[in-house]
């Protein structure tokens, strides 16, 4: 086995830079805003796999078992020497990619891409261990950034699993489409997995369950702000919701202030009011429908080759050629 690498394209001190502007940015706009990058810290990526195996979290599964189905297919349409995952987190499913791409044969090397150095130091181990001759190379970066700075050297498949590309808002998801053509060349691939719109009485549940496990990763973005920004909220005062927006198509995450209060952020030198009730978006999760997916695609310089949908319709994938 060669031992996984892990480059670093954030430090610290650069999520630190990120953040700072973000929070200045969001916690001073009306409505407040936070976007969604800054819940992974390492309790926030692990938040996220309890939710995975929640009962009322259907995505996850969904994905998974679509995946198991048609992962024979996508090995041999992409005949990808290079797989490279942006927002890997786990790279829970993407053992079952790799599996089949190496069976499938060209497969030598894979890149995960994840904002969380946490997450990621876990899963390079892990995958390398599993998968001893494939060359592991982690990066940590931000894939709203750049995305030059991952590695090649072969034919290429990005992956993009999750519906995490729900969690961009429309304007930047197209340039983050864009920014994907960027680098590819003409008949390298992208796999994208995207949630489908379907019954909001299926779909709020699934960002609020039972078990408050939802509740508990929305508010850790405050948890982050707190220890990396030396702000004071208190999080059991901040209220989740979950809601659907019809017209818009996604559903939205917010925290809901439960008192009148003032949070100091002192390595801003900030002081953030919030009223009784007041909102702050913390994430949107859009979901699509396939037609709208293809036009996007198209839009951003990529033909949809195959979709594939689950029986129930609640999730997509699909293996797009750059032009
Ligand atoms: N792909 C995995 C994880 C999805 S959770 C799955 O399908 O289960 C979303 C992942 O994207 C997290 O691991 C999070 O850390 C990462 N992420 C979120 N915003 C990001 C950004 N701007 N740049 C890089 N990674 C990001
Ligand atoms: C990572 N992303 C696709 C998840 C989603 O479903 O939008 C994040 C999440 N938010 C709440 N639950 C899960």
């Amino acid at each position: 086995m060669t031992a996984p690498t892990l480059e670093i394209h954030l430090s610290d001190a650069d999520l630190t830079a990120a953040l700072r502007s973000d929070a200045t940015t969001g916690l001073t706009s009306t409505p407040k805003t936070l976007p969604p990058k800054w819940f992974y810290d390492a309790r926030g990526s692990e938040l996220f796999e309890r939710i995975t195996a929640l009962p009322e979290y259907y995505p996850t599964r969904t994905e998974r078992a679509l995946l198991e189905r048609v992962v024979d297919e996508i090995a041999a349409a992409a005949e990808a020497e290079v797989l490279v995952e942006l927002g890997a987190g786990s790279a829970a499913k993407t053992r079952l990619l790799l599996t089949a791409a190496r069976a499938a044969g060209p497969l030598k090397t894979y890149v995960p891409q994840d904002v969380s150095a946490a997450a990621l130091r876990e899963s390079t181990r892990e995958i390398a261990a599993e998968f001893p001759d494939l060359a592991v190379h982690g990066v940590v970066s931000d894939f709203t950034d750049t995305l030059h700075n991952l590695p090649g050297g072969g034919r290429r498949m990005v992956v993009f699993l999750g519906g995490t590309i729900g969690n961009l808002v429309p304007a930047e998801r197209a340039e983050f489409l864009a920014s994907i053509h960027d680098v590819l060349e003409p008949g390298e691939r992208l796999l994208l997995g995207a949630g489908l719109v379907i019954d909001p009485a299926i779909l709020v549940p699934a960002y609020d369950d039972a078990a408050g496990v939802t509740a508990e990763f929305n508010r850790n973005v405050l948890h982050v702000l707190n220890n990396r920004l030396a702000a004071d909220f208190e999080p059991e005062k901040f209220a989740h919701v979950a809601l659907w927006d019809a017209e818009r198509e996604w559903i939205e995450m917010r925290l809901a202030a439960t008192e009148d209060m003032t949070v100091r952020v002192r390595e801003l030198d900030l002081e953030v009011h919030f009223a009784r009730g007041e909102q702050m978006r913390t994430e949107i999760s859009a979901k699509f429908r396939v037609d709208g997916l293809r036009a996007e695609l198209d839009a951003a310089g990529f033909d949809t080759e195959h979709t594939w949908t689950d029986p129930k319709n609640r999730f997509v994938l699909v293996l797009a050629g750059r032009r």
